[in-house]
């Protein structure tokens, strides 16, 4: 397979011959090799393919909504902007600013949106002039290896360098920590759970990094509570909510809750409303340590009824309960297609529940209301790296609405949706008393 190396020593050495030569293309010869790679992945329902793999091999997610996902990377990801480039000219001469690649970028992409995250770096950092080389998630390798092998057969056939993104086949720590400490290495971005990207911003080195977020969805007295449940569950059962960004708990001001909670049973949410019952999905979610259950994470709606003992006699998208603010559903990240349901008294009360479960992740948050100061409110205290009103939370990402597409949203770090300007560093060239 294309790019896949024995040992990170020979990714790396690869990699660093495909920059020697990328260095002396043109930006319209790379935007061409984009071109390619966009135009390669949506042929052949090569999309539908790797959807597929990573749902079998990762047991995670909805093969229908990750071909949505990964058309939304290989369609959205935006290529370099050469407006980018400032110019100051006077009496002294010109000095101009602009953007060059880093070199080599160490990419560490997750279990949750594996090819989804390699094609989204990969156009973002080759857009800028960077090679790569991933270090996938090894519970996603198959998938990911995939991703590389045919990104690398689509820049080929377009005159690219061979193996500009590579990886290599053992995936474990060790190999990983090698990349990361790697003096060839100039640049770490990292997407997935805390604790990889902790050691990623740790490394001394230029690092992005995208972790987690636990995202709220307010629904206040003046939304459209049919458009804004039909949203939700949308948003919240994207791929079993294993995006980062998707609602992860609901807030709902009391005097419209239980209109809101009827509309959504009505589009096929399933309401568990036995205490004993929300106790025990609160136990297959929830170990007794206070982490979530990995082997649920990215699960279907059906699985959890089954382990509850539900029959439904249709494909259930999410699963909804009523709790208080202070349940553990409400301020742990699950990844998994339940969706808990707190009532406020007030909008005031609602934003204040909102800012508490999120937890500080500043990642994402949603709003359903018509009233514009309630909106105002709420995105002024939020403060999220992302937020969203009337739509589903992957409108964040150009799903559905303007804007572009990023599977690496770096809060952490402050990139925001990263695309290729976050994979350049900035430079100046001074020309004095020239061209004056
Ligand atoms: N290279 C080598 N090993 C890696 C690795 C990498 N790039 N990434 C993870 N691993 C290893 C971990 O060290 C761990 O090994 P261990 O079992 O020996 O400790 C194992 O793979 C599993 O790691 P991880 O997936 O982080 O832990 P988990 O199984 O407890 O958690 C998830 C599963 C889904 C909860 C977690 O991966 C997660 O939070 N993902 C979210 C990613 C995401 O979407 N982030 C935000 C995007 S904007």
């Amino acid at each position: 397979m294309k790019g896949i190396f024995t040992t990170p020593e020979a990714a790396i050495f690869a990699a660093n011959q495909s920059l020697k030569e990328l260095s002396c293309k043109s930006q319209s010869e790379i935007n061409l090799y984009i071109k390619s790679i966009r135009k390669f992945l949506l042929d052949n329902d090569r999309i539908k393919t790797l959807s597929q793999m990573a749902v079998e091999e990762t047991g995670m997610g909805r093969a229908e909504h990750k071909i949505a996902k990964n058309t939304l990377a290989i369609t959205k990801t935006p290529t370099n902007k050469t407006t980018d480039q400032h110019s100051y000219v006077g009496d002294l001469g010109i000095t101009l600013e602009g953007k060059k690649p880093y070199g080599i970028i160490g990419a560490i992409t997750p279990i949750t949106n594996p090819s989804e995250t390699i094609i989204c770096n990969t156009i973002g950092m080759l857009s800028s002039g960077n090679t790569v080389v991933f270090c996938p998630h090894p519970n996603a390798k198959k998938v990911s290896f995939q991703a590389i092998a045919w990104l690398n057969e689509a820049l080929v056939q377009s005159g690219a360098p061979e193996n500009l993104v590579t990886t290599y086949e053992e995936i474990t720590m060790e190999n990983t920590d090698y990349i990361i400490s790697n003096p060839s290495i100039s640049m770490l971005v990292a997407t997935g759970g805390p604790a990889i990207v902790n050691k990623v911003l740790k490394s001394g080195k230029k690092a992005i990094g995208a972790s987690a977020g636990n995202p709220p969805v307010v629904v206040d007295e003046t939304a459209d509570l049919n458009k804004a449940a039909r949203d939700i569950i949308n948003g919240a059962s994207l791929d079993n909510n294993l995006p980062c960004l998707a609602e992860k708990e609901l807030i709902a001001v009391e005097s419209i809750a239980d209109q809101l909670i009827f509309n959504m049973t009505n589009e096929g949410a399933y309401l568990l409303r036995d205490k004993k019952l929300i106790e025990q999905l609160t136990k297959i979610a929830i170990t007794e340590e206070g982490k979530i259950n990995t082997k649920f994470v990215g699960k279907s709606a059906s699985v959890f009824l089954t382990e509850l003992g539900i029959e439904v006699d249709y494909d259930c998208l999410l699963i909804i309960f009523e709790c208080d603010k202070s349940h553990p559903i409400v301020t742990t990240e699950l990844l998994m297609p339940i969706l808990p349901i707190v009532r406020a008294k007030d909008i005031s009360e609602a934003i204040d529940i909102a800012f508490k479960s999120e937890g500080g992740n500043f990642h994402t948050s949603v709003i359903h209301s018509k009233n514009i100061d309630n909106i105002n409110r709420m995105f002024t205290k939020m403060n999220t790296t992302i937020f969203v009103q009337n739509a589903p939370s992957y409108a964040g990402i150009g799903l559905g609405s303007e804007g572009y597409a990023s599977f690496t949203i770096a809060g952490v770090t402050g990139e925001g949706l990263t695309n290729s300007t976050s994979f350049a560093k900035k430079n100046h060239k001074v020309l004095v008393e020239s061209f004056a």
